[in-house]
Formats: structure tokens, C-alpha cells, sequence
């Protein structure tokens, strides 16, 4: 069959291709530890399911302005004076189908042929594909698990060249938990405004940070080239409403006429129910993102402790988000297995624990693991995740722990 050429730039998503055969493995009756997805096991905070509930029984089920309902983008702009002391207009917002569609309207909006876009990996593989969706190039700056995968400017700014059209930053970062520090994102920001750079922010688990840092990014940016500053965002992660497809992006006004034309052209409005749920989650009450967030930071430290127990797993304690990103380049070269990806595959052969393998991250020899899940299976998962080692132990494919 012949596809347009964009198609064999791109592959599958690979974080949605192990929840594919998680699921599938699930619908075979096999008890399934996934720690693979990167989705809260909480549920949606009981003001937001009541917000949709009044929606769908005032009949609020019709087409809305493409962007969203005003006041859904008043409330976006209402929650970031707050959290950041920013002003911005309703106009300067748009509401997408979760922070993916504000990063891909971004892509299609500012990036084209010959265009190079400078983001930091490890990295969430749909900024990658994104890039050559539009296509641009990507270029990757790597972050080193030595120092914690820190983004820093220095070897960003390096990277810059005459064709560089933007950079893209996301912290808390997906799939190492680092963070940029506001002091980084300021040395960035200056050399991008010197050369008319954009800057975009994946700010996707911007509530989802561990210890009391200064990450105010959008101030930061704000402060030194607002006119060339994109951030994107969603309630996904923060408010436990990853399937009702809430998203957003901050940008000067002529970006977002332009992302409403792409999405006027493809989707149009988010869906009408969950624009209501939206502005419960933004406007109501926010006391449930501190108790899950302080539940995540019990969930991470418990699982770092134990998988760190094994000398041969190198873990950096994470900042941000809610994944751990292992290494285990030492347990896979005595073990036949060659790859964190077959290892994955392995793993959820053997013991049913489903995990994302580096490569998706462009990292081979680490994998990420979500603690997105209840302490129970994390705790079962650790233990099948050790059974599976020993069982490679024993079976002499690996040294024993040092
Ligand atoms: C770094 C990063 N950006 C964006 C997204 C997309 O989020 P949403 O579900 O709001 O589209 C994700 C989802 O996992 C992510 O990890």
C-alpha cells in the first residue's frame, strides 16, 4: 500500500502500543501488573464528575466555538494568575484534546521543511514525531542519568543554528522526572529571544513536582519573550482526567487564530461535556492535587527504595511527574537478553508486569515504570519484577547480586 511520505517517519506511539498488549493480555483473564501507563489510578475529583453530570442533563451536548467555550479559556487564564502571578486574555488561550493536540497544533503551526527544533532526551516520543510530522527535524540534546538527567541551557543553546526554529522544553519531563530550573529556562529563553527562537513548553505535570522548587516557567519566559512563548498544558495528569481529553495552549493571540484554524480544520471543539468539567477542575477546589500528590511522593520513594536494593538497578530519585526511569544496562549483559525491550517483553511474558521499555524514549538500557498505580500492585508488581530477576538468576544467565 502506498502512504504519504510523512508516514515512514513515524511510528506508533510505543507508550499506547504496551498498554495495547497489556489490555490484550487482560481480555485473555491474565492478571496484569501495568505499571506501564502513564495515567492516575486516582478517579476524576467527585465537583468534576458532578460539573459533567449537570452538563449532560442541561443538554449541554451541541458544538461549542472551536477553541472552547470562554469560559473554560477565562478559567485557564483565572488558574495561572493565581498559581504564577500572570496575566493573560482568554484569547491567548485554546482548548485541545489534552496537551498532545496543543504540542501537535504548535508542530503544525510553527514548524516546517528545513526548520530544526531543539529538545532535550531522554524524551516522551510524540515531541519527536510531532517534529517530523511537520516536517522538521528534531535534535536532541541528551540529559545524562550521572547528573539526575538535568535540563541544562548550556548544551541547548550549543545546539542552536541558523535553522533552528524552536526548543522545546518539557518538565517536569516525561520519562526522568528532572526538572529545568527557573535560573536554566532564563539562559534559554535569552539566547532564543536573541536569535527569534520560539519556545515551547510541555507543562503537562507542572502540579505534579516533589520539593518546594521555583519552577515558574511562564513567568520566566513572560518576563523576556512573551511574543515567542508557547505553553501547553492539561488536566489530565492534575486532576486525574487523562480520558475526558482536556487540554490547552498559552500563546500570543495571532498563534492561537492559527491553531484554531488547524483544529477548525480537523477536530474542532473538545467535546462540550468536558469543557464543563474543565472549569470545575480549574475553578474548584485543588486541595485533591496535593493529596495525590503527596500520595505519588510515598508510592515513589517505596519503589525507588526497593528497586534501588538491588545494586544492579541505577534509579535517580525523580523531581517531577510520576515515573521512574531505571537503568539496567548491568542486569542485561549477563542475562541473553539484549535489549530493555526485550527485556520488557519478558517481563510481561513471564510474570504479566507490563513496563515501557527505554527505546520508545530513544534510551536503550533503561525502561520507565508508572507509579501512577495503588501501592498494593506496585508492591506486587516489585515482587514479580524480583521473582523475574531470580529467575533469570537461576536459569545462570545472570551474576548474582554484588
Ligand atoms: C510529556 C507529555 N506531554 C504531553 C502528554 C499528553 O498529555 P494529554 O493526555 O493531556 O494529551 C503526555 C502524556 O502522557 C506526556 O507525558
Amino acid at each position: 500500500m502506498s502512504f504519504a511520505s510523512r508516514m515512514s517517519r513515524v511510528v506508533a506511539s510505543p507508550t499506547l502500543r504496551v498498554a495495547a498488549e497489556a489490555d490484550r493480555l487482560r481480555r485473555q483473564g491474565v492478571d496484569v501488573v501495568d505499571l506501564g501507563a502513564g495515567e492516575p489510578d486516582f478517579p476524576t475529583p467527585e465537583h468534576v464528575k458532578q460539573a459533567a453530570h449537570a452538563a449532560l442533563d442541561a443538554n449541554f451536548t451541541k458544538y461549542t466555538p472551536s477553541a472552547g467555550v470562554m469560559e473554560l479559556r477565562e478559567a485557564v487564564a483565572h488558574r495561572y494568575k493565581i498559581d504564577y502571578g500572570v496575566d493573560f486574555k482568554a484569547e491567548e488561550t485554546i482548548i485541545t484534546a489534552g496537551a498532545k493536540q496543543a504540542l501537535y497544533n504548535a508542530a503544525m503551526v510553527l514548524f516546517g521543511p528545513g526548520d530544526e527544533v531543539i529538545t532535550h532526551g531522554p524524551f516522551w516520543p510524540s515531541i519527536g514525531d510531532q517534529i517530523k510530522l511537520a516536517d522538521a527535524k528534531p535534535v536532541i540534546v541528551q540529559t545524562h542519568m550521572e547528573d539526575g538527567f538535568t535540563i541544562k541551557a548550556e548544551p541547548i543553546i550549543e545546539a542552536i543554528t541558523p535553522r533552528t526554529k524552536a526548543i522545546i522544553v518539557n518538565s517536569p519531563c516525561n520519562p526522568t522526572g528532572a526538572l529545568i530550573s527557573e535560573a536554566e529556562m532564563a539562559k534559554i529563553a535569552d539566547a532564543a529571544k536573541a536569535k527569534g527562537i520560539w519556545i515551547v513548553v510541555d507543562f503537562t505535570y507542572e502540579k505534579l513536582i516533589y520539593e518546594p522548587v521555583a519552577h515558574n516557567l511562564i513567568k520566566v519566559l513572560f518576563d523576556r519573550m512573551r511574543d515567542k512563548t508557547v505553553i501547553c498544558s492539561a488536566a489530565s495528569k492534575a486532576y486525574a482526567m487523562t480520558g475526558w481529553r482536556c487540554g490547552w495552549m498559552i500563546a500570543p493571540k495571532e498563534v492561537i487564530a492559527q491553531c484554531n484554524v488547524v483544529q477548525g480544520h480537523s477536530t474542532s471543539n473538545i467535546n462540550s461535556i468536558t469543557q464543563k468539567a474543565g472549569i470545575a477542575a480549574l475553578t474548584g477546589p485543588q486541595d485533591g492535587v496535593t493529596l495525590m500528590l503527596n500520595e505519588y511522593r510515598k508510592r515513589r520513594d517505596a519503589v525507588h527504595a526497593a528497586l534501588t536494593a538491588d545494586p544492579r538497578i541505577v534509579c535517580v530519585k525523580p523531581g517531577g511527574a510520576f515515573y521512574l526511569f531505571p537503568y539496567i544496562a548491568d542486569l542485561l549483559s549477563p542475562s541473553g537478553l539484549t535489549s530493555s525491550a526485550e527485556f520488557a517483553e519478558a517481563l510481561l511474558k513471564d510474570v504479566a508486569v507490563a513496563v515501557t521499555p527505554g527505546e520508545g524514549f530513544d534510551a536503550p538500557g533503561y525502561f520507565r515504570l508508572s507509579y501512577a498505580t495503588s501501592i498494593e500492585r506496585l508492591r506486587e508488581g516489585g515482587n514479580r519484577l524480583r521473582a523475574f530477576v531470580h529467575k533469570l538468576e537461576a536459569a545462570g544467565k545472570l551474576a548474582a547480586a554484588r
